[in-house]
């Protein structure tokens, strides 16, 4: 869904440094889902804090608890569901000064639910209203009554607000191009709760970029539902990466996520033409059978993304590519998912995020066709899936063993201060010894061994 902009596997939890803002009401801001919700976070912390919010990372010293939500799956709703209950009975039992609000994704189809048959939250604000949020929370706070947004809108790309970049280490931000989908694919939710697809200007892109070099940032990802359908007039994905690729040599260009019809020759030209666009791409197929795929309202068949493919990796030798595949679509039958598999096989992705399909209320899928894959088997089928793709990233990465890459240095690895981790120019994690490197630099790097998701590797200096 060009909502992939990767949804992590699990939805993700980010959380806002401590802004202090003494005397004022202090919000925490949590959120879930995909990097497009982390990037609108930014945005819901810049506009709170200019109309003089606290912000803060501790949700125990919170006046406002905002959740930042995501609706692709039904698990996703659930788990916030969950979090709703916990700051409810919080509430309830010793802090009923708190205020709750619900933002994104669930906000347009619960409210009525979450507001007025379950009475869990005060506040809702839809993914186009973050600019009502001082508004909303002041209306909370001053008539006690529950406060509501959801319009969504054909304007709204938040073009003019610089984002807080609390989620950001410094070196790689988020950068949000477009908003919406208008490819209503069957399976899914995003056009209905995120609406139509609208640009952002594209002077305002660049200025962004350069601003982030400038401060030290050596890597934008430019967000969208479905980057590569850009348009600002004349100038369309294909020419606005070139321009931003022309801001320095030294600024590496990510971006997602992109809708296989979109991946137009320009693209590919442009991924070819400038070494700082990153030889990568995330090109979610779903499934590799055509007609589950028209079932799906992909808009291709198989064949037609193989031969992007092969003509991806023809103008661009060693690009890497990642995708997204739904287990158990509805009327999927055994043939079907075993195509799937054998795509798989065929195509050999470094990375893939893999999902059962969870059917979405008002979605093409869920008014005319029976979610009919018994969940056993959808669960048997996304194993068999996982199990294949982690074989196949396990030995895409053994086979870089030996080779050396160009690594961007992001910051300390998750695992130990003593070592740094960074991304290859085709989106690999490496971690490796800190040495006496500094963040935000290139570093030349020989891949010294790896598991299924990260390579690890020794600083050499050629
Ligand atoms: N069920 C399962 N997976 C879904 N996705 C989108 N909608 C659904 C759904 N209803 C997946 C698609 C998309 C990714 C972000 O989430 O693979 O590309
Ligand atoms: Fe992506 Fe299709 Fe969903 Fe749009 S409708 S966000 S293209 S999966």
């Amino acid at each position: 869904m060009q909502q992939s902009i990767p949804l992590l596997e699990d939805p993700d939890t980010a959380r806002l440094p401590r802004e202090g803002a003494n005397g004022h009401r202090n919000v925490y801001l949590e959120t879930y889902g995909c990097q497009m919700n982390v990037s609108d976070s930014e945005i819901v912390a810049s506009v709170l804090r200019r109309a003089g919010f606290g912000l803060t990372h501790d949700p125990e010293r919170a006046d406002v608890v905002l959740l930042n939500t995501c609706a692709i799956r039904e698990n996703a709703e659930q788990r916030v569901r969950h979090r709703l209950n916990y700051f409810r009975t919080r509430k309830r039992k010793r802090d009923q000064h708190l205020k709750i609000g619900v933002l994104g994704c669930m906000a347009e189809r619960l409210r009525y639910k979450l507001l007025e048959q379950e009475q869990l939250v005060d506040i809702v604000a839809g993914p186009d209203a973050y600019r009502d949020l001082p508004r909303l929370l002041n209306e909370v706070a001053e008539t006690g009554q529950s406060a509501v947004n959801v319009q969504l809108s054909r304007e709204e790309t938040y073009a003019d607000i610089a984002p807080l970049r609390y989620a950001s280490g410094g070196v790689s931000a988020f950068v949000s191009i477009m908003r919406g989908c208008d490819n209503m694919c069957a399976f899914c939710v995003v056009p209905f709760t995120r609406g139509r697809e609208r640009s952002r200007n594209a002077d305002t892109i660049l200025t962004e970029c350069q601003q982030l070099f400038d401060k030290g940032y050596r890597e934008v990802t430019l967000l969208g539902q479905n980057v590569n359908s850009y348009q600002d007039g004349p100038v369309d994905f294909a020419t606005l990466l070139y321009r931003i690729s022309l801001i320095s040599p030294e600024l590496r260009i990510r971006y997602s996520t992109s809708h296989p019809k979109d991946c137009s020759e320009a693209l590919l030209d442009v991924h070819k033409r400038q070494p700082n666009v990153c030889n990568y791409i995330h090109l979610p197929v779903q499934h590799g059978n055509s007609d589950v795929l028209q079932r799906m309202r992909r808009g291709y068949t198989v064949d037609e993304y193989r031969a992007l493919i092969a003509r991806a990796r023809d103008l661009c030798p060693g690009i890497s590519l990642s995708t997204d595949i739904i287990a158990g679509f509805c009327g999927e039958t055994d043939t079907e998912h075993r195509d799937t598999l054998a795509l798989l096989e065929d195509i050999q992705y470094d990375h893939a995020f893999m999902f059962m399909y969870s059917e979405r209320p008002d979605t093409y899928a869920a008014r005319k066709y029976a979610d009919d894959v018994p969940e056993e088997v959808k669960k048997q089928r996304l194993t068999e899936i996982i199990a294949l793709q982690n074989r196949i990233s396990l030995e895409n990465n053994r086979s870089e063993i030996g080779s050396t890459h160009t690594v961007l240095v992001e910051g300390p690895s998750k695992r130990s201060d003593a070592q740094f981790c960074g991304r290859t120019d085709t989106n690999k994690l490496v971690v490796f010894d800190r040495l006496s490197l500094q963040k935000g630099t290139y570093t030349r790097v020989r891949i010294t061994g790896c598991t299924s998701a990260t390579l690890m590797g020794e600083v050499i200096s050629d």
